[in-house]
């Protein structure tokens, strides 16, 4: 069901951040776009790996039992997924952990979910009493931590800033019925610049993107990684070069639409910007994590055996299953597709090293 967009207020006369303005499309507990439809999917407005090829999901999989297996195989193990989205890669990776009974005695899955809306299609789709879903991560008391977030971190609305002279001034927006969607800046918080410049990959910018809220997330779980060692990693759309432009995206779909015509759409659409992975890795690395090198999701998947995979599989198909499973592949693993746009990146803290995928 389409919400016309005057059906709830997210109108506004006064300036409100960019980031609030998202939180508030994306996630306002009855009209949010998060909250009350399933995007993902060909029907949906975006197409994510997981809801591409279940080939995805048993290869973040391997990578997880051989971390398992990096960490000496711990009695109690624990994996977090965050923003699970409609459940397809938890789906995935419950049934490919029963093949390994002595990991799937050991491991606990959380469910790291927002949406309750969302946290409803999951349940409907993964019923195991392994899976657990969670609001804070005070119940992981044990043992190693790995979180992992596909689509998640673009997920989480971020703050966007540019200098005038020497000043840093914030981006907001003002919203309303008749003039639509009206870009304006105030004065940046002293504490908001003080971070920002204390970022080196952020300097000698004109137009800076911080991810504020992303990085209160994070906090959280760094915070259990550096108690209980463990380690995060993220999949997500993002960029390693400077690009000194805004990123923000509106997908609707599977299409982009204007940022400008976003105010007749408020509630309908996606909104996602570029992760900048390199700023991703100074602040793991300020938090005393350490950080595999930044990869494409092609390398990855590739490095992790997607290709000798798809060639086990396809010997048990029909020609109409290997053609759609080609398709799919090349959705993922091709540099102009997914392939180089999403990338990798893995910070963790351990004795060891050489986690697999990344070199
Ligand atoms: C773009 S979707 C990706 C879904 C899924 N991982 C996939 O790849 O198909 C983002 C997901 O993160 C969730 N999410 C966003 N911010 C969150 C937060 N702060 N805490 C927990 N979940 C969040 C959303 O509700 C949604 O499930």
């Amino acid at each position: 069901m389409r919400y016309k967009p005057n059906s709830f207020n997210l109108y506004s006369d006064k300036l409100i951040p960019i980031d609030e303005f998202i939180e508030k499309v994306l996630y306002h507990p009855k009209a949010g776009y998060y909250t009350r439809k399933i995007p993902f999917g060909k029907k949906g407005d975006f197409i994510t790996a997981p809801t591409i090829s279940n080939l995805f999901s048993e290869i973040v999989t391997i990578w997880l039992i051989s971390c398992w297996e990096k960490f000496g195989k711990p009695k109690s193990f624990n994996f977090v997924e965050l923003g699970p989205g409609d459940g397809s890669f938890a789906k995935v990776l419950v049934n490919t952990i029963k093949n390994f009974p002595e990991l799937n005695e050991a491991i606990n899955i959380f469910l790291y979910e927002k949406s309750d809306f969302l946290k409803k299609t999951q349940t409907n789709k993964i019923k195991n009493s392994k899976v657990k879903w969670i609001n804070n991560f005070k119940s992981i008391k044990k043992g190693p931590v790995i979180f992992f977030g596909n689509e998640f971190f673009d997920a989480v609305p971020i703050k966007q800033f540019t200098f005038f002279k020497k000043d840093l001034f914030e981006k907001c927006y003002i919203i309303n019925k008749k003039n639509g969607l009206n870009e304006t800046y105030r004065k940046a918080t002293l504490k908001d610049s003080q971070v920002i410049k204390s970022f080196k990959t952020l300097r000698n910018l004109k137009f800076i993107e911080y991810p504020k809220k992303g990085f209160d997330e994070l906090n959280k779980i760094i915070e259990k990684i550096s108690k209980l060692n463990g380690g995060i990693i993220l999949v997500d759309y993002g960029y390693l070069d400077i690009i000194n432009k805004s990123t923000l995206q509106v997908i609707m779909n599977n299409k982009k639409i204007n940022i400008k015509s976003l105010y007749k759409y408020l509630g309908n659409t996606d909104i996602t910007y570029l992760i900048n992975f390199n700023l991703l890795k100074e602040f793991f690395l300020k938090k005393k994590l350490k950080v595999k090198k930044i990869v494409s999701q092609k390398f990855f998947l590739e490095k992790m055996g997607i290709i000798q995979r798809a060639k086990i599989l396809e010997k048990k198909m029909t020609q109409k299953q290997k053609d759609y499973m080609s398709s799919t592949l090349i959705r993922l693993l091709h540099r102009d597709l997914m392939g180089e746009l999403f990338k990798v990146i893995f910070a963790f803290k351990s004795k060891k090293n050489n986690f697999l995928g990344f070199e």
